[in-house]
């Protein structure tokens, strides 16, 4: 490992996650662990110089006073950063970042060596070291975090990753082509890809309740998964996109599932494969860095968030093919023209929606009657709550002529105004 590390308790702060980052961006890595990990624990970790003891306003969790333990047989640097509590918060702010760095580089004599290339080459060695002369398999979605695993394990064991891409139909205008493109192609991975439309849009015909519809997704995209793989001989190992935000989360909340997520959990017990995870350890930032120096293209690397369901949680009530088609033509020249107005990576999330009703309209001097079709583009830290972009009036003029003029079937466009709350970003 090239890397130095400075490990952050938990001791009842919510900013974890924060003081991680604020280390690494002074190009030190650094990882949250329980409270109680013990000095055995830490000396268990590579090349740590130095501990964090993060404590809340008090330092109790679910009630109870919690402390990190004896830690002096460790013999290298620890800080307790505690909130004062009185002092403004900036300035409490920049006091606490001057400490950390006289901390991790003073008392700790840490390199800042933590950046993208020592991450991969580390990796590549963690998983040669994980796999030895076995095989992975993977659920390559196009996604950022899925297809970021795929360029690590690419360059780790090569053609012993073999990649399935479960196409559902739900996908935007071009990403399937681009996953064949890219992995198939040019990094000459070895993708299985697996059309897969016609399978999930039979199933979800009819069904017009949103959670039934997810629901419906999610499972049938894990049995095809399931299938697919069992297909195949020899794999012990599953890899997975697991991220540090998912880590923390599970680990520290109890976070209400206000919407059933999917991901490749939910595989059966039998189905007993050892996980690979590379990137359990990177905020999504970093994810994107190393996705970037792997090679892979921008419009990947830095696409805004995509659901798991995709468009069937965008194409309202039960599902119809026309429909499905309007969605994605709009949601491709929406996206289009958000490039040309240089709002790509300024606005977090755009897409629209296309709902299961009609009004009436003129076109081409006929009465027509045809769906609207609605513009949502919000900017967000968190996803948790969500104000709407302000989005120059021309281009939401260019949009509108486009969209009504070249999408069979809208002869509205309508902009969603609501924040999160009241509404959510999805329509479903
Ligand atoms: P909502 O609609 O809950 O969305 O405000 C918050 C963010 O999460 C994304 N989202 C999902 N992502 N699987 C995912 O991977 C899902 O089922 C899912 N549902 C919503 C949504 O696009 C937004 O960025």
């Amino acid at each position: 490992m090239k890397q130095d590390m400075i490990v952050i308790l938990d001791l009842g702060s919510e900013e974890n996650a924060r003081l991680a980052r604020e280390i690494r961006a002074l190009g030190v890595y650094s990882e949250i662990h329980p409270h109680d990990i013990g000095a055995e624990g830490i000396k268990a970790l590579p090349n740590v110089k130095g501990v964090i003891l993060n404590g809340g306003k008090n330092r109790i969790v679910d009630g109870v006073e919690i402390d990190a333990g004896d830690l002096s047989a460790l013999n290298i640097p620890v800080l307790s950063v505690d909130h004062k509590g009185a002092a403004p918060w900036a300035e409490e702010m920049s006091d606490r970042l001057n400490a950390i760095s006289d901390f991790i580089f003073d008392s700790c004599k840490c390199e800042k060596n933590w950046n993208v290339e020592n991450f991969i080459s580390d990796q590549v060695e963690l998983l040669r070291a994980q796999i030895g002369d076995g095989k992975v398999v993977l659920a390559l979605s196009g996604g950022v975090d899925s297809s970021v695993v795929a360029a690590l394990l690419i360059k780790a064991i090569g053609d012993r990753l073999t990649c399935i891409h479960v196409n559902h139909g739900l996908l935007r205008k071009g990403e399937p082509e681009q996953v064949v493109e890219v992995f198939g192609k040019q990094l000459g991975a070895e993708l299985i890809y697996v059309d897969a439309t016609e399978r999930f849009l039979g199933k979800l015909e009819g069904v017009d309740e949103p959670e039934a519809k997810r629901k419906i997704i999610g499972e049938e995209f894990i049995r095809l998964f399931e299938e697919e793989a069992r297909k195949l001989q020899g794999y012990a190992f599953l890899g997975q996109g697991t991220i540090y935000p998912d880590i923390i989360e599970s680990g520290t909340k109890t976070a209400k599932v206000v919407k059933s997520h999917h991901n490749v959990g939910g595989l059966p017990e039998d189905f007993d494969f050892e996980l690979v995870e590379p990137l359990k350890m990177l905020f999504k930032d970093e994810v994107r860095a190393v996705g970037a120096a792997l090679g892979l293209p921008d419009n990947m690397v830095y696409r805004q968030p995509f659901p798991g369901p995709g468009l069937g949680v965008r194409c309202t009530g039960a599902i119809t093919r026309d429909r499905l088609e309007a969605l994605r033509e709009s949601d491709a020249i929406l996206r289009e023209e958000f490039d040309i107005a240089g709002l790509r990576g300024k606005v977090w999330q755009y897409f629209t929606v296309v709902p299961d009703f009609k009004s009436t309209g003129v076109k081409d001097n006929q009465r027509s009657y045809d769906w609207p079709c609605i513009i949502r583009a919000v900017n967000t830290v968190d996803a948790m709550t969500a104000e709407v972009a302000q989005i120059p009036w021309d281009v939401l003029q260019k949009i509108t002529y486009r969209i009504t003029h070249e999408v069979d079937g809208i002869n509205r466009v309508l902009f969603d105004l609501t924040p999160k709350p009241t509404g959510t970003i999805e329509w479903e």
